[in-house]
């Protein structure tokens, strides 16, 4: 692939709006001259105003960590694309493991979501990843399979070089486990292979996250694994000398 890696920080439900805005400050100062990598920041709803503005005329990215696939409606809770777009941000994680297995997200849920945020030209950076279990009784490569058929229906016309990927292997999620560069070569392969057939050679544009305790002690060596564009990061994502580390050895590989 011929871009920049990705970093994408996904703070989940962490850091108040104040906390947010001077995080990102801070971030900006130490890495705005090392453009290298492509920086998102995902915080939570209730920050997306404020560090989109903090953000102002930069390139770093701002993305949200959901949306509701309505327009607008009796859906108490739930925040529409629309709602997201006027704040600013460019990008949605959807799918995300936490979604699909704390509140029950299904296939056909994100693939309606995916639809809602192509749609009004957000990027989604849509999740996919196998269990421990699935990955015991040699599920791997059919679970994603059918998450990447489910959540991508429908999309044949659509420009697969508007969205983002991310492989997260369910038990490397938060647990300090990360998965081997053998296992992430082998799983992005096989992604990109399902992303082949279905959208020809287009599909090598799509870059392909991998997630799951990304730090800044394995980021170099994941970052050169076969197949890896960037990374989704949880935990790493909210400490300034973790997340500094990250990218800054991930723009050494800018695959030009
Ligand atoms: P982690 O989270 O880096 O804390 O494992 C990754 C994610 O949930 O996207």
């Amino acid at each position: 692939m011929n871009t920049k890696p990705i970093v994408a920080g996904n703070w989940k439900m962490n850091k108040s709006g104040e906390e947010g805005v001077s995080f990102v400050g801070k971030i900006k100062n130490r890495i705005l001259d090392k453009a290298e990598a492509k920086v998102i920041f995902c915080p939570p709803f209730t920050s997306l105003f404020s560090i989109v503005k903090t953000l102002n005329g930069t390139d770093f990215g701002v993305g949200a960590q959901n949306a509701h696939f309505e327009v607008e409606g009796a859906y108490t809770g739930e925040i529409s694309v629309g709602m997201l777009k006027s704040t600013g941000v460019q990008y949605v994680i959807l799918g995300h493991s936490e979604r699909r297995h704390i509140f029950g997200e299904t296939d056909v849920w994100i693939n309606k979501k995916i639809h809602a945020v192509l749609n009004a030209e957000l990027v989604p950076i849509f999740c996919i990843g196998e269990t421990l279990d699935d990955r015991k009784s040699n599920q791997t490569t059919q679970v994603l399979e059918n998450q990447i058929n489910l959540g991508l229906q429908g999309m044949d016309s659509i420009d697969p070089v508007k969205m983002i990927i991310a492989y997260e292997p369910v038990w490397a999620i938060g647990t300090g486990e990360t998965a081997s560069s053998d296992q992430v070569a082998r799983a992005h392969g096989y992604v990109q292979s399902i992303l082949e057939r279905m959208f020809g050679q287009i599909a090598h544009e799509v870059p392909i996250l991998y997630g799951g305790s990304v730090n800044e002690n394995n980021a170099t060596e994941l970052i050169q694994t076969d197949g890896v564009d960037g990374f989704l990061v949880g935990g790493a994502s909210l400490k300034e000398e973790s997340f500094c580390g990250i990218v800054e050895q991930v723009s050494k590989f800018y695959k030009r």
